[in-house]
């Protein structure tokens, strides 16, 4: 079977390798992303040019196409691509609204009385806006309600220090049409620890995948700029050391009922819906849906398969899909970025990834902003790699990551502390003093 990815980061690296093994493998990329070309028959273009992706996947008659990024089902590619014929897992332009719309996303709980939402309001102007700050006693996230590539969103506590400046945030972010809507959501700020559910969705079943958490901070002890993610986590048992089984169930519950609304409201949504939920003291809140694998959480999930991906995409798309089934194992993905990430100035030095050593460990890497050019593997500005391992905890799947970030070599640094017993305590302290609380 013809099968089409596209996207030319880790994620979607993750992605061709969960599928190389059983279908004849296309991938449509941005740029030669080392991981990916050479499992597969590789086209260099623009991602989010939907006619061009539409005329390649015709005239190479793909069966099913995987879109990796957020931005391209945004544009519709997956409406595009279902005008000539092909099947995708991913949702159209109308469903990945849960991801591309804020708005959307929040009014859908409230109209549907799901629950597990959080306070919010949405604005387009500068007087409401400021009445309503003056009026609010408690901290908030400022967020625009378009995509940002992950960088719009502010926390009063955090990025901003008072409600006093998350207005001056809030008008920036209308003003400057920021994410694309002359909008902005403000909702209120949940203490808690973060998780990340992802699900395979066809329209009508859903089918969770283990819980992972990411480390979105640049440095250790969750220190720096926000990033992309640094790392990211999962245990034994699909769950998380300070979530528990009726946490995760509540959550999937969640997503279940966004599902069944999101096909009334919209269409039904095909592909991987992405929860990125708060465990507070009142239980899961949900922070953010994505509509696609999260990065770098697909590289936790997609190693530890037993059900073969190909199985599930077709499951998907002819609107059968079952339970899947996973390892159950504990897995650990570190990423290695350039020193000075996110505001680096390595973009364009090579560096030197040994992929045997990596791999005796018993490790695995996942390409992500590089290209390979003349043999050699270049920086750009964004997070390089994943190495990823697989352990019966999640102790010993660290030691093994971090024995494999040493193979290595460049400009670059990772945060040693993603998935240490020293990390891990700390988020279960945590946890247990806000249910305390
Ligand atoms: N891990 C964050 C994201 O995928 O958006």
């Amino acid at each position: 079977m013809k099968v089409l990815v596209v996207g030319a980061g880790a994620r979607e690296n993750a992605i061709c390798d969960s599928l190389k093994d059983d279908v004849d493998l296309y991938t449509y990329i941005s740029k030669k992303n080392p991981g990916i070309s050479k499992i597969s028959k590789y086209t260099i273009g623009d991602e989010g040019d939907l006619d061009k992706v539409a005329d390649f996947a015709k005239e190479n008659n793909i069966e099913i196409a995987v879109i990796g990024p957020e931005s391209p089902l945004g544009k519709g590619i997956v409406d595009k691509l279902e005008e000539v014929g092909v099947k995708c897992v991913g949702p159209c332009q109308s469903a990945a609204r849960i991801e591309t719309d804020k708005s959307f996303m929040r009014n859908l709980f409230e109209k549907y009385n799901i629950p597990g939402s959080l306070t919010y309001k949405v604005f387009d102007n500068t007087k409401d806006l400021n009445e309503f700050l003056d009026s609010y006693d408690k901290q908030v996230v400022v967020k625009p309600v378009g995509l940002t590539g992950g960088k719009g969103v502010k926390i009063v506590g955090d990025h901003l220090k008072n409600n006093e400046e998350a207005k001056e945030y809030a008008s920036e972010v209308i003003d400057n049409v920021m994410g694309g809507f002359a909008q902005v959501i403000i909702e209120e700020r949940v203490i808690g620890e973060e998780y990340t559910i992802q699900a395979f969705c066809d329209g009508e079943h859903l089918a969770p995948m283990p819980a992972a958490q990411d480390h979105p901070h640049a440095f250790e002890g969750d220190q720096g700029a926000i990033t992309g993610g640094m790392g990211s986590y999962s245990d034994k048992g699909g769950l998380l050391p300070f979530l528990s089984q009726s946490d995760y169930d509540e959550s999937v519950e969640i997503m279940k009922k966004v599902i069944k609304a999101i096909a009334k409201e919209a269409k039904p949504y095909k592909g991987i819906l992405y929860g990125q939920f708060m465990l507070s003291n009142e239980g899961p809140r949900l922070i953010e849906f994505n509509a696609r694998f999260g990065d770098p959480e697909a590289m936790n999930v997609l190693p530890l398969m037993d059900t073969k991906m190909i199985d599930v995409c077709k499951a998907i798309v002819d609107g059968t899909l079952d339970k899947v089934e996973f390892k159950d194992l504990a897995s650990v993905c570190k990423y290695i970025v350039p020193d000075g990430y996110p505001n680096t100035k390595y973009a364009g030095e090579s560096i030197e990834v040994d992929e045997d050593k990596i791999n005796e460990l018993g490790a695995k890497v996942f390409y992500a902003s590089v290209s390979e050019e003349n043999g050699e593997i270049k920086l750009s500005g964004s997070r390089a790699l994943g190495i990823v391992a697989q352990g019966e905890n999640i102790s010993e799947a660290e030691k093994i990551a971090e024995e494999a970030c040493k193979y290595v070599k460049g400009n670059v640094y990772h945060r040693r502390d993603v998935g240490t017993d020293a990390l891990v305590e700390k988020r279960v302290n945590h946890m247990n003093e806000i249910r305390n609380n």
